[in-house]
């Protein structure tokens, strides 16, 4: 029997944070953690799938419209329909997921599913990948915010499919290019650490953050906060002016940090990353007292800089230390890596 393996990485967002659904810029990097399935021929018209790492399973038809499911769930049978839905003709399959990305810790380890199934179902049924990865990372999207309930944006998935090994990417969300930026750290170190608070994007205030940021859009009739001013901003009302204030300084960080890359000059992202924790606290309000009390520890510890990563609520905090600087043993080494791609082929 004939087996695909598809990988999905999970991803660091470098900078850049809520600023992928205002039409603004990020800078992501894949990682080497990852989520993989496995397809072997399964029963007809249906898909059979167990997650390893849960030890649970979940059994549905091939069909558009299948019943949404709940947890891990919603988004295998998301992933199937919208391929479906989008005209590829799948078959049946029976699949296995593993994972390594801590889930709930800010690392995507959503997006790395949604990738492999993609990936993996794509290829069992030999259905050629579609030519633009980004059509992919929209179908994606779209499970994440009509099947799992998070509107969440185009990030995590353009990480994904788009990360280069020894690059992180500078993502322009109005424009949807994709840059490759070196990482070249020099003997510096970037980890992260898990605060232990899980978060979810469903049951968070992200949703709450994304009907602000409409609002403030509306009452500065502009159509994305990508056009907002800071002059526009200070005359909103509290607290959609913080809000304006965070994606408007966040957008000029990423371009900021992508000319400290390029200068290697490291001590500058260090203090880019502690000024996107402070407006992710301050004015964005994502950040949690645990998670701002493990940024403090980590920069008291010697890190150049550390900030909250992905949506907030809780998650992973990201640091960046010199070389002569020792990160503490339960940190996590990231490093950009290669993006989503079959390992076996079948
Ligand atoms: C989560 C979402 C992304 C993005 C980040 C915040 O990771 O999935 O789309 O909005 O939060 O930058």
């Amino acid at each position: 029997m004939s087996a695909i393996r598809a990988f999905g990485p999970g991803r660091v967002n470098l900078i850049g944070e809520h600023t992928d659904y205002n039409d603004g810029l990020c800078l992501p990097f894949a990682i080497a953690a990852g989520v993989t399935v496995r397809a072997t021929d399964g029963p007809d018209d249906a898909i059979a799938a167990h997650a390893a790492d849960l030890g649970e399973d979940d059994t549905f038809a091939l069909d558009p419209d299948v019943a949404p499911g709940e947890g891990w769930r919603a988004f295998v049978r998301g992933i199937a329909a919208e391929l479906l839905r989008a005209g590829h003709a799948l078959r049946g399959a029976t699949l296995t997921i593993r994972g390594d990305v801590p889930r709930g810790s800010g690392l995507s380890s959503s997006a790395a599913l949604e990738v492999a199934l993609a990936l993996a179902l794509l290829a069992h049924s030999r259905c050629p990948e579609p030519a633009d990865r980004r059509d992919l990372a929209r179908l994606c999207s779209r499970v994440e915010n009509d099947w799992v309930g998070a509107q969440t944006g185009l990030l995590d998935q353009l990480a994904a499919l788009f990360g280069r090994d020894g690059h992180a990417v500078r993502l322009d969300m109005r424009t949807l290019t994709v840059e490759p930026v070196a990482l070249r750290l020099d003997g510096w170190r970037l980890v992260t650490v898990d605060s232990g608070v899980e978060h979810t994007h469903a049951g968070s205030g992200y949703n709450d953050r994304r009907r602000e940021c409409r609002e403030a859009g509306e009452q500065l009739g502009v159509a994305s906060l990508r056009d907002a001013t800071a002059a526009g901003a200070a005359d909103l009302p509290a607290p959609l002016d913080r809000r304006v204030r965070h994606v408007l300084a966040e957008n000029a960080r990423v371009d900021e940090a992508v000319a400290a890359l390029r200068d290697g000059d490291l001590e500058r992202l260090g203090a880019l990353l502690d000024a996107s924790h402070a407006s992710l606290r301050d004015d964005y309000e994502v950040s949690v007292p645990e998670v701002d009390r493990l940024v403090e520890r980590l920069r008291g510890g010697g890190a150049a800089g550390a900030r909250m990563v992905g949506g907030g609520f809780g998650g992973a905090v990201l640091a960046l230390y010199p070389p002569d600087a020792k990160p503490p043993p339960e940190a996590l080494a990231v490093a950009p890596g290669p993006p989503a791609r079959l390992l076996e082929a079948g």
